[in-house]
């Protein structure tokens, strides 16, 4: 492998180190690049070709469709592991025994409760607000309810942060629900386990028991695994990039939540289920939004299918697909979008278009279909997926700002008006 590039700008040559990962994944570093050249930089829209960072957490390989937290791979996390025991392998970088992993749940809890006043913020908002915009800004919120700032140099300040923003950011997530449904706000059971208390607390009636079912348990549990960090995606990129001004850590998942809105990141899993309900609605006619997709003059795409590194199957896509199955089996759920998104998987599957582009379906093509069945409505499907986000988020902040990287400041290349005189009101 090699380990530097030359490159040849008017003749000049100059050499650049190339770094290689432990899955011996190459990059060439940079970093000397404007001082040697005396002014060149690179331009790539959307860092399609650019790496932000080199980091510990997660491992994707997008050819072979690989996905690994801290080395283990997502298939095994996904059938033997709980999202808690998976928050703590991407914050702390080992699965933790069985008293450490009590102890971060007991932490948690002492830290799940959130200031009354939030929920006068909480009252301002219509019901009809998008449960996404109110997590964003109660999340900024809890800044002015916690206003110190996280001293990442400190072990234990650093773990305090943590623990809240896990313990809290459930509460935050079940407000939000239960003010679109016009339920009374809700602190949950520190009794039950985590997983199990963000259901109660999203789902119980004021007037009646909330009973558990495993099925849904377990179904919550591993979508909120297979969300739970995916390397500098858009939203993780936002969530270091402001990080990396110092600003803190709420201040950073705010904005991260608000990344990850847009419908062609984590947006995608409920403009999934629109496009599903839109098909059915159209009698089913798959043919017709297979065109659409593939017609340049039409700005739909196949939502949910596609991805900047996945150019084989996502695995996670695999793994949600079966559970959909199961889940809507064991819940007794006939749901006839199943079918028609297994009919557009395969019509995709077999259509130059889509074989060509290497686009499979993605983590968001069937997610859709199992939080429905679970009763979550489709405006609470992003802040799903926000929720199992938050570990990776808070792992990659806390990476970033340990080591010490530098504020995120890209460069460009201007092509606006040369320098000109200026002109007088009355001369315009
Ligand atoms: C997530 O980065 C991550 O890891 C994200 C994520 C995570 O866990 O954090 O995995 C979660 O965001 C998954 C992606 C969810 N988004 C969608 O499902 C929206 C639909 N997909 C696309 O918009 C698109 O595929 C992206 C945004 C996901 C990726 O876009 P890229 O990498 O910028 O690719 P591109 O837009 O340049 O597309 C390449 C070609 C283009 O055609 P040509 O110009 O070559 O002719 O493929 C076409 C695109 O038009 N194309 C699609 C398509 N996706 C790409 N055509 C129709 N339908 C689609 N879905």
């Amino acid at each position: 492998m090699a380990d530097k590039a030359i490159l040849e700008v008017g003749g000049q040559k100059y050499e650049f180190p190339i770094i290689t990962g432990t899955e011996n994944e190459q990059a060439i570093d940079i970093k000397a690049l404007r001082g040697l050249t005396g002014g060149l930089t690179t331009i790539d829209p959307g860092y399609k070709n650019t790496g932000s960072c080199q980091s510990a957490i997660t491992f994707l390989n997008g050819e072979e469709g690989i996905l690994r937290y801290r080395g283990y791979a997502i298939e095994d996390l996904a059938d033997k592991a709980d999202f808690l025991e998976v928050a703590y392998l991407l914050i702390f970088g080992e699965l933790p025994n069985e008293s450490q992993l009590e102890k971060f749940h007991n932490d948690i809890k002492a830290e799940s409760h959130v200031d009354e006043d939030v929920k006068k913020i909480l009252d301002g908002f219509p019901k009809s607000a998008h449960p996404m915009g109110v997590l964003s800004s109660l999340t900024s919120a809890l800044i002015a309810f916690n206003p110190s700032s996280v001293n990442v140099d400190s072990e234990e300040d650093m773990y305090k942060a943590i623990v809240k923003v896990m313990g809290k950011f459930p509460v935050l997530v079940a407000w939000a629900l239960r003010k679109r449904t016009g339920q009374p706000l809700d602190y949950g059971d520190n009794n039950l386990g985590y997983v199990e208390n963000i259901l109660k607390m999203m789902f119980k009636k004021a007037n009646a028991d909330y009973d558990l079912d495993p099925v849904v348990v377990n179904a919550l549990d591993k979508l909120l695994i297979l969300h739970a960090d995916h390397e500098q995606n858009c939203s993780t990129s936002t969530v270091r990039i402001v990080g990396s001004s110092h600003a803190g850590l709420f201040a950073s998942l705010s904005a991260g939540i608000n990344a990850l809105w847009g419908p062609l990141h984590g947006g995608a899993n409920q403009a999934v289920l629109e496009m599903l309900e839109a098909i059915k609605e159209d009698g089913g006619d798959t043919k017709k939004y297979m065109a659409k997709a593939k017609d340049k003059s039409d700005p739909f795409r196949l939502m949910g299918f596609g991805h900047r590194v996945y150019k084989n199957f996502d695995p996670r896509a695999k793994i949600i697909k079966k559970a959909a199955d199961e889940v809507l089996g064991a819940l007794g759920v006939e749901d006839p979008i199943l079918d028609i998104a297994k009919g557009l998987e395969q019509e995709a599957l077999n259509d130059p278009y889509f074989v060509d582009r290497k686009l499979y379906p993605n983590v968001d093509f069937y997610s859709g279909i199992i939080y429905r069945a679970m009763g979550i409505p489709v405006e609470m499907f992003t802040v799903m997926f926000a929720l199992g986000r938050l570990p990776g988020w808070i792992a990659q902040w806390k990476e970033m700002r340990e080591n010490k990287e530098p504020i995120g400041r890209p460069r460009q290349v201007y092509t606006g008006e040369n320098h000109r005189a200026f002109k007088e009101r009355a001369e315009r």
